[in-house]
């Protein structure tokens, strides 16, 4: 027989239907089971009386196992409805139970909210742990976000394409994650720290609004807003300025509250607009908090932050970029880039967006010129021949006729994990890495075989060194 979802059974009543799920509870009250059955759409429940035919299977099954009930959907007896429960009027009287998997005791509770175990053991049963009905509401509710952006920008005359994730290091302020190739012995593909090479070739290519929902990798220390995978709504268009990027963003921020959860208020629109120089006098930091009322769960306020210094001195004294090597300066600026002069006083084009006191977002105009990316370059102190080796086809595909471009990643994680008032973007990455870079569950960084290292030519060094010392 066809299965009926959970959330269907309530305009079933006085029919016969086949439901599946997980046993949520199980009872036994007066000589009658009760079992409350969960699926994916919600919970209903199920009576046995000690008369029918499985009475005495029921009494045997074990919570979290998987069932499949044929029943008959009748009105609950009165006084005994469930107000809390969206199936509380009714419930299925069963007369046929098959156990399709019986559940031995689990590692944890998965009807809590999970705040109160340890996240070790949360992460290494993340199967049982995304059982919980908070986190499936996360995922339900980060799909809905996802689903309005492609429609959105669609909508707007945006392309998705996808860009590959065996690449060439390109600069975003973080580790590469490198992976060894066996056809190329001795050689490297970088992970993409984000798209932003290909997106702007991509440009050249005459592909004049992209997007992607796209994973990006960072070897770097994970944190409560940071993970070495993330997700990026990563987006580029061609003839535009930084005003055409911000409205469109601006607008595509307020209509994602609006559709998908419309209980928030944004606090300020337009999002005010704060120059780097400003925030930095007036809140100590390029990412304020801005809300007023901070106790306020619902409350989002947004802003802009521009005007950044295009470069900062290291602690080795060299120049290094704030933001984004590509980003063209403010074009009042461009004339000092091209003679390297006044190099601290450059401003970028850079726009971070800000919520809450969160970047979920950055992007910027870029150069579309080659020799202004090239000074650029210069500036950061690259020789001449690793600025060919690194950036040759940047610079070579900008001589080909390049559109003026520019564009915007958001950190979909961020976003997403502020909406649902989340303090960590672990609680919507579906399997995050640990503080130190592992997945629990598939114990992963694992070792590889001898003979996979000998195929990509590769020796494990630091190890012998250890055992030698010893
Ligand atoms: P940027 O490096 O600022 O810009 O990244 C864009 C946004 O991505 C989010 N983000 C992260 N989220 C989770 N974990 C991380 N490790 C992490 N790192 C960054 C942040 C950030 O604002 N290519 C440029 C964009 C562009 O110029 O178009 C870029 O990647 O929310």
């Amino acid at each position: 027989m066809e299965r009926t979802l959970i959330v269907e059974t309530i305009k079933k009543t006085g029919e016969i239907v086949h439901v599946c799920g997980w046993v949520n509870s199980l009872r036994e009250h007066g000589r009658v089971v009760f079992l409350d059955l969960r699926d994916w759409t919600g919970l209903v429940q199920v009576v046995f009386p000690a008369e029918s035919l499985d009475y005495e299977k029921a009494k045997r099954l074990t919570t979290e196992s998987t069932v499949g009930i044929l029943g008959l959907v009748q009105e609950r007896p009165e006084k005994t409805e469930n107000p809390n429960l969206a199936t509380g009027k009714i419930e299925v009287l069963a007369e046929n139970l098959e156990v399709f998997s019986k559940a031995q005791p689990l590692p944890f509770d998965v009807k809590s909210d999970g705040r109160e175990i340890s996240e070790e053991k949360r992460l290494q049963y993340r199967y049982l742990d995304l059982r919980r009905e908070r986190l499936k509401n996360n995922f339900i509710l980060r799909h809905q976000i996802i689903n309005f952006l492609r429609a959105f920008l669609t909508q707007e005359g945006f392309v998705e394409i996808e860009t590959p994730i065996l690449t060439k290091s390109t600069p975003e302020g973080a580790r590469d994650y490198i992976v060894p190739s066996r056809l190329q012995k001795g050689k490297f593909y970088a992970l993409p720290q984000s798209p932003q090479q290909y997106k702007q070739l991509l440009q050249v290519a005459g592909m004049e609004r992209y997007f992607q929902v796209a994973r990006c990798l960072r070897d770097e220390d994970p944190r409560a807003d940071r993970q070495p995978e993330f997700t990026q709504l990563d987006m580029e268009l061609s003839f535009v300025e930084r005003e055409d990027v911000m409205a469109l963003n601006e607008r595509l921020l307020i209509e994602t509250v609006k559709k998908v959860t419309p209980q928030k208020k944004i606090q300020e629109v337009p999002f005010p607009r704060i120059s780097f120089q400003e925030a930095m006098s007036k809140y100590k930091t390029d990412r304020p908090d801005l809300r007023r009322d901070k106790n306020d769960p619902d409350l989002l306020a947004f802003c802009w932050v521009i005007d950044f210094p295009f470069f900062e001195k290291n602690k080795e004294g060299a120049w290094t970029f704030t933001h984004n090597p590509f980003s063209a300066p403010q074009p009042e600026h461009l004339e000092w880039l091209m003679n390297k002069e006044r190099i601290g006083e450059i401003i970028t084009t850079q726009y971070d967006i800000v919520l809450n006191g969160f970047e979920i977002g950055g992007g910027s105009i870029r150069n579309h010129k080659a020799e202004a990316l090239k000074k650029v370059f210069e500036i950061l102190g690259r020789p001449e021949e690793e600025i060919k080796t690194n950036f040759g086809h940047m610079l070579e595909a900008f001589s080909y006729g390049c559109p003026p471009h520019g564009g915007i990643a958001w950190g979909l994680d961020r976003l997403v994990a502020l909406l649902l008032k989340e303090e960590s973007i672990r609680e919507v990455i579906a399997f995050p890495k640990t503080g130190d870079g592992r997945d629990l569950m598939m114990d992963v960084p694992s070792e590889v075989s001898s003979e996979q290292l000998k195929e990509l030519g590769i020796k494990i060094v630091g190890k012998e060194d250890e055992k030698q010392k010893r």
